[in-house]
This record gives C-alpha cells, structure tokens and sequence, in this order.
C-alpha cells in the first residue's frame, strides 16, 4: 500500500477542540439543528465539505508571498491562464471568486428564458443559476445514478436515450447547452467514463449542442478512469484530465475543491466571442477580467494547486483515504451509498433511519445524531437540499436522501477517520431514538443553508 501513503510530512498543525455530549445537544439544538450553522470551533471533526477546506502546500503558501497586487493585469492573471491552458486545454480564463460565480456568468450568457439545460444530475447552486436565468434544468443521468445499492462504477454517465429524447421534443435550438459534471456531487462522488463522454460529444455535435463541464472535481473523476475504466490503467491522470476537458467546450470550476485553495475560481471556454462576452460580463458582478474578484495572492494558490492536483501520489492518497472510511462503514454494516465517492463518503439516510419518512428529512436528521453522538459535522444532500419545484412550489422529492461525509484534501489523518467510523457506529446502534425535523425556517434560496428546525 505505500504508493496509497500520503505523499507529504506535515509541518503547521491546528488544535482540534474536543466537546461534551451534553453540550453538543444544546449546541446543535441552538444551531435549530442545521450543521450550517454551527460555530466551527465547536466542531471536532469538520466533513461539512470538501470546498475551500483543504490544507495548502508549502509551495502555495510561498505563492501567496508573490501576489501581485495590481488592480489590472496582475502577474499572477497570466500564471494562472497558463496553467489552465497546460493542464486543462481551454483557451480563455476569466477568473470568478468561486464556482457559482463563473455558473453566474455562463447561465446568463447562454440560457434565454424558456431554455432548457440537460445535465448529469442537478448541483445546488448551478442548477439555481440556471433557473435564475430562466432555464429548466433536465436530469439526464443513467438511470443506476438514482439507486443507493447499485455497484456500477461509472454513475457520472448520462443517458444518451433520455438526451436524444429531450433534443427530440425540446429542438436543440432550445437547449442552451448541456451541462456535465465531472464527478457528480449529488449522486455521491461517482464518475463519468470516457467512453461514455465520447458518445455524448458526437450526440450534442451532430445537433450544435454546447458541452459546459462543472470541473470541480475533474483529477479525481480521471484518477477513478485510470483505475476502473478499460484502456486507461497506464495513462497519467493529467494526461486524463487534458482529454476529459478537451471533449468540452467551455467549463466552471470551483478551484476550492480539486485546486486546493481556501477560495477562487473561473469560466474557462473555447469560443473567442463568447470569451469576449464574459470578459465585460465579469467585470459588472466580479471585477476587472483579470482578477474576477481574487486577490493576486489568490490566482497563484490556484495556478500552484491546479499543477498538484494532477500529481498521482496526491490523488491516489486523497481517495484512498475516502475508501478507508468507506470501508471501514460497509464492514461495520452501516448503510452506505455504492460505490464509494472520490470526495466523501456517503450514507444512505433511507436505510439508516427506515422509521422516519421523507418529508420528516431523514437526512437531516441523521446529520444532528452524528453532531451529538461525535462532534462531527456532516451535511444533508437530501430533500432540504433538493428544496422546491420553482413551477409547482412542492419539494423537489430527490430518490437519494443522502448524508455526505465530505473528506478536505490533506487535512484529517486516518486516525481521524476511524473516530468519525465509531461515532457513526455509535449513531447507528441507536438509531431508532432518533427523531424526524420539521422546518421553523424556510429561506427561499438554496433553504439548506440558512433552514431552522425542530425536532418531532
Ligand atoms: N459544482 C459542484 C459540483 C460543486 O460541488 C460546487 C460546490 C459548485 C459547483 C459551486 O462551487 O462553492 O465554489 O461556488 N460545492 C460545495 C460542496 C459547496 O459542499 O459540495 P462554489
């Protein structure tokens, strides 16, 4: 197992501040049972996500020495351009603070009201972006995405039949361009193949159709195709990465995930005009397009982490230490969501608590439970983060009623892990005294993170 070992020593570490049961249930019931809105030093063990909470290198820190902190035309812009172009193929970058500023961007730039955007399952906030546009977004992923239990490795894929079908009574006048995410968040961390992303390329190009890649996660999505995906076992996962990007036209990418900076972000496309649109876009909701609302300081951490990113021996560790804990679950018979993800472990809050009802979030609350039984902070990606049909005003009722487990890069140790295994253990031995929620606040934007509860 020594090339799964971290490949790193650790040189500034950060206290961690234990807490009492007692004191995490009136923590969390102050919180009205949302783990968004705990303190964090009240947490012990932080798996709220994987976004901007990763541990920077030495090297990125040195990078943040060298910002150049010009309002225009800053050094680190052109750094950044060139390592977006090297690794990842695209032609133009307008920085964005973080993802959902470049999903903003791109929604307005290509949905007219009316649109619709296919997608390999919806993603909080860029599925908001697009509906803020006017669009409607389709779920166009395999079928096997929706089913908890079933072991195929490339869930990520879509449905070419379900697209055909939508290009077919929409017109692919209609679609404003399809949207694919490498790895898909929703469906727990599960990839799309190659193979699959090839058929789909020839399908929206015999029909004009754009492809917008969400590339939070795109090392790990190329890292799971090097290790699962037939013709691949010997290519390089920057090599992956380039060819994954290259079968694009353009892309969002949130860089706090697979970047591994605390914040940053851009839209990366290929179309000369388009580019030229959101360059003066950008400047109205972000800034200048050479700083989209970073500092210098920013835009190298970024250009430094993309480089580590790709590297085989950080990305082999990353998720090998998400299947540790994985495993460790599935061998205790914990309710786990197969296979497991590349950013987090997911459970499967349907099977964990069977008494509970899916209007009662179950997901929700098993959240709660782990906080109390752990200190540890996990988040609901179940119907409270799916919230509500924007025609119908009902609850989006997603099939995955999910608890992520969302795991930063290089910041818990497999110690850490085996703590969070017990503290679920725990939860799970006592699992029916856990009660359903109930909302007492119901924000109308992305209600997830703002929501308040009580319990039933
Ligand atoms: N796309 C995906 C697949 C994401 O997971 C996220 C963020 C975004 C876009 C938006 O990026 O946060 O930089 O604006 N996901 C975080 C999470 C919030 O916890 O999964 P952002």
């Amino acid at each position: 197992k020594s090339h799964w070992a971290e490949p790193y020593k650790i040189k500034m570490v950060e206290p961690l501040r234990k807490t009492s049961r007692e004191e995490r249930k009136k923590l969390i019931e102050d919180a009205g049972y949302n783990t968004f809105q705990l303190k964090s030093e009240d947490v012990y063990i932080d798996l709220l996500t994987d976004s901007g909470t990763s541990a920077m290198s030495d090297r990125q820190w040195a990078g943040m020495m060298m910002g150049d902190e010009a309002y225009s035309g800053s050094r680190n812009f052109y750094h950044l351009e060139g390592v977006v172009q090297e690794y990842y193929g695209y032609k133009y970058v307008v920085p964005t603070h973080q993802g959902r500023g470049a999903e903003h961007l791109i929604s307005r730039l290509l949905i007219r009201p009316g649109m619709y955007v296919p997608g390999n399952m919806y993603f909080t906030t860029t599925r908001l972006h697009q509906e803020l546009a006017g669009g409607n977004f389709i779920d166009v992923i395999t079928d096997e995405a929706h089913d908890p239990d079933s072991g195929f490795p490339f869930k990520g894929n879509i449905d070419l039949q379900k697209l055909e079908a939508i290009i077919r009574e929409t017109g692919a006048a209609n679609i404003a361009y399809l949207s694919l995410a490498t790895t898909v968040n929703m469906a727990g961390g599960q990839p799309i193949s190659l193979e699959n992303m090839k058929q789909v390329r020839k399908l929206t190009q015999q029909h004009g159709i754009r492809i917008i890649h969400d590339m939070a996660r795109v090392a790990e999505n190329a890292f799971m195709i090097q290790q699962h995906e037939p013709g691949y076992a010997d290519r390089t996962v920057a090599s992956i990465v380039k060819e994954i990007c290259s079968l694009t036209d353009g892309a969002v990418m949130s860089g706090k995930k697979d970047a591994l900076v605390n914040i940053g972000g851009f839209l990366a496309l290929n179309d000369e005009g388009l580019y030229e649109e959101a360059k003066n876009l950008v400047i109205v909701y972000e800034g200048m397009h050479t700083y989209g609302g970073l500092a210098g300081r920013d835009m190298e951490a970024m250009a430094i982490g993309i480089t580590e990113s790709v590297g085989e021996a950080h990305i082999a560790a990353r998720v090998y230490q998400v299947h540790y804990l994985g495993n460790l679950l599935k061998e205790a018979g914990i309710p786990v969501l197969n296979p497991i993800g590349t950013h987090g472990v997911f459970l499967n809050a349907r099977s964990f608590l069977p008494h509970l009802p899916q209007t009662s979030f179950p997901a929700q609350a098993l959240t709660v439970a782990l906080y109390e039984a752990g200190g540890v902070r996990t988040v609901e990606r179940g119907i409270v983060s799916a919230g509500r049909n924007k025609e119908t005003g009902d609850h989006h009722y997603p099939s995955l009623e999910l608890v992520r487990l969302a795991i930063p890069r290089r910041v818990y140790t497999l110690s850490h892990m085996d703590v969070v295994a017990d503290a679920i253990i725990e939860a799970y031995e006592n699992r029916f005294s856990i009660p359903g929620l109930e909302f007492t606040l119901e924000p109308k934007y992305l209600r997830f993170f703002q929501a308040r509860f009580k319990q039933l």
